[in-house]
């Protein structure tokens, strides 16, 4: 070990070495996945260059391996543009497809061939590296594929993202930041058990990660990056995209090993089956193949359309599928009363996770399949991961299975009646003191979506509500003044109870909208809870509102309007919304600017993908400017907007001769009613 006390210039040389080393094993080990030394060892230099660093501040470079994780928490993520778009890939999801994409290809290239890259597609999130004078200077997201977020803080934390190369000039590198799916699983884990909610996958648990406000807690969950783009205008060696990776391997970017030059599109297809068995083994999730032409000029003259290229696109895998037998069928009461039939599965493995339970929705959805207890099921797992059963293997069933039939009391304590409304799919429990009812109030209560109070996680209510603690969900309010109780529960101690008392404290933020779906009123999701919040500023308005008036308001039918007017008519919940109000909670919407009515009686429907703003965002401006957004094509619809990958929806609108518009074109159309 070197002397910490050496003269300056001694010591400088020593850092340098020290830096070069664990820079050199960080290649061997993330890039060519080959170290050479032991971690120990590894952890001996950094240990050391820690050491140096701290004796002689003034030596400390921002590119130096201990400074990955620096600087204060972020405040808010500074948006930038991208040098050029990021841009997004049309599916496809069959051998036809692909083939039909081959002949387009041929059809741009006037006949002439085209080899191919086929590389795997990475679940994770895409992400831009810009350097410049050898030194990570950007890291930031797709966005809305023009401008993305400055994530470059959080992203430094990434051990396998270079932060200093062997390159002076500028350049940009894109690829996938994803995580293991052990690394996944364990987080969850963690989260579970400090009472926050588990992520559905890696893929959000990635993207909500790299929005965490402080690097340091970034640098707690370990992420990955895989490296499958360069552009380096001034020194644009590569005529191909498979030179292109070789560079960036030689950079000291991970590249994917399983990226093949394809010359037929034959070899392209025995690619893609290849991996459809083989992606199982992979220690990550992937969601399919990229099939890009290698060739750069040939990439070039193709070009593109709308916001994907023309010389790349997606293979998708089907959903995973796996064999397991119904051990028995339970039922789950949801916060509205809706009981739930729940398939309870020997533990399978699908997809590296363990599946014991899925829904099954309803008594229909059961019947439809013709489940007996003891069945042989398929079950499968599509991209949301949400498993679900698909099939019964009839031919195994036991001698003597008993069909299943839906039991017409509520599971829990009090075991009341249950009923199914006529036309409906859904049982009910009417009784809202139903203990069940009440733990699953207050989790959608605190969780992520409504008020998404931080501490307060499923688990904690389960807690709060055996200790009696929490009754209703106004009561949430009532547990900053109740630390002796909370603090004599297990796992409580002063620094979660703190964090409780903020997260409390900082939901009577949330707008008056969030609160009305927080309530849980039945059929009241996010998107109606917008809408009645509009309609009904404040909650007296709404309290008194008949079901004329609800039901005037347009996407307000009978069905909601009369759920609504029976939440608002219960003296229980006339109490409740009297102490959320008295807690300090938004109980109306801030006085709006007058909105624009360009859009009113004109009626739009989305469809593909768009690529500078999600659906959702794009139905919203269409409601603020007094327009309605719909999910289906008529005659009556004013426009079709069409993102990339449109299908039905856009040949019918061609066929009813309703207009058709870019996304770009329905930019311009706002622009033009706003100006
Ligand atoms: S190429 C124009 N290659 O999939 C080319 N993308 O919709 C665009 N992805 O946003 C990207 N693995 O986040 C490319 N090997 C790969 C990829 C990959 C995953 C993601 C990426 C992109 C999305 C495509």
């Amino acid at each position: 070990m070197f002397d910490t006390d050496g003269d300056d210039a001694d010591v400088q040389r020593r850092i340098e070495e020290l830096r070069k080393q664990i820079r050199h094993h960080d290649v061997l080990y993330y890039v060519e996945a080959r170290p050479v030394i032991s971690d120990r060892q590894y952890d001996a230099m950094l240990r050391e260059l820690q050491d140096l660093e701290a004796a002689h501040p003034s030596l400390v470079t921002s590119d130096s391996p201990t400074q990955r994780v620096g600087g204060a928490p972020i405040k808010t993520f500074v948006t930038v543009k991208h040098a050029r778009p990021m841009l997004s890939l049309a599916n496809t999801y069959t051998a036809d497809e692909v083939r039909d994409f081959d002949r387009r290809v041929r059809d741009g290239l006037e006949g002439s061939a085209a080899a191919y890259v086929c590389e795997l597609k990475y679940d994770g999130v895409a992400m831009s590296l810009t350097y410049r004078g050898g030194q990570l200077v950007l890291a930031a997201t797709r966005g809305d594929g023009e401008q993305g977020d400055d994530v470059t803080q959080n992203v430094r934390t990434i051990r396998s993202v270079p932060l200093r190369v062997d390159a002076d000039h500028e350049f940009e590198v894109r690829g996938e930041v994803y995580m293991l799916q052990a690394d996944f699983e364990a987080l969850n884990r963690d989260m579970e058990a400090a009472g926050e909610k588990p992520y559905a996958n890696p893929r959000n648990l990635t993207a909500g990660s790299l929005k965490l406000k402080d690097p340091a807690e970034v640098a707690k969950r370990t992420m990955q990056f895989t490296a499958y783009y360069i552009d380096e205008r001034t020194n644009a060696a590569a005529t191909t995209h498979a030179q292109g990776l070789d560079r960036l391997h030689a950079l000291g970017f991970p590249t994917s090993s399983a990226a093949t030059v394809c010359s037929t599109i034959h070899d392209v297809m025995s690619f893609v089956d290849a991996w459809e068995a083989k992606r199982h083994d992979l220690p990550y999730a992937i969601d399919g193949i990229v099939i890009k032409v290698n060739d750069l000029r040939q990439q070039q003259e193709l070009g593109f359309v709308a916001r994907s290229p023309r010389w790349a696109i997606a293979y998708k895998y089907e959903a995973l599928k796996a064999q397991t037998v119904l051990q028995d069928i339970t039922l789950q009461v949801g916060r509205t009363g809706v009981v739930t039939p729940v398939a309870e599965l020997a533990p399978t493995l699908l997809a590296g996770s363990t599946i014991s339970r899925a829904t099954l929705h309803n008594e229909d959805f059961v019947h439809e399949l013709g489940l007996h207890i003891g069945d042989t099921v398929i079950i499968e797992k599509g991209g949301d991961v949400i498993p679900k059963v698909s099939a019964v293997v009839a031919t195994m069933r036991p001698h003597g299975a008993e069909p299943w039939s839906m039991p017409h009391v509520c599971p829990c304590d009090h075991r009341s009646q249950l009923h199914r409304p006529e036309g409906e799919a859904n049982w009910y429990c009417d009784d809202s003191s139903c203990p069940w009812q009440v733990r699953r109030r207050l989790q959608h209560f605190a969780s992520r979506d409504a008020m998404d109070i931080d501490g307060l996680g499923e688990r904690a209510v389960d807690q709060f509500v055996e200790a009696g603690l929490l009754r209703d969900v106004a009561d949430i309010y009532a547990l900053p003044q109740r630390a002796d109780n909370v603090l004599a529960l297990e796992r409580w101690a002063p620094k979660s109870f703190e964090r409780l008392v903020a997260g409390i404290e900082q939901s009577k933020q949330q707008p008056y909208s969030r609160v009305l779906f927080a309530l849980g009123i039945r059929f009241v999701g996010e998107g109606v809870a917008k809408i009645l919040a509009r309609a009904f500023p404040t909650i007296d308005a709404l309290t008194a509102a008949t079901a004329e008036q609800l039901t005037a308001v347009s996407d307000i039918g009978d069905r909601i309007a009369e759920c609504v007017i029976d939440w608002c008519s219960d003296v229980h919940n006339r109490a409740l919304i009297e102490r959320l109000q008295a807690a300090g909670l938004h109980m109306s919407a801030p006085a709006a600017a007058p909105s624009s009515q360009a859009f009113a009686g004109r009626t739009f429907v989305f469809t593909g993908e768009l690529t500078t703003m999600t659906r959702r965002d794009a139905e919203e401006l269409v409601e603020s400017m007094g327009g309605k957004a719909s999910g289906s094509v008529s005659a009556k619809t004013s426009y079709v907007v069409a993102g990339a990958a449109a299908g039905s929806k856009l040949a019918k609108a061609q066929s009813l001769g309703v207009p058709v518009l870019t996304e770009e074109e329905f930019r311009a159309l706002v622009a033009e009613a706003t100006a």
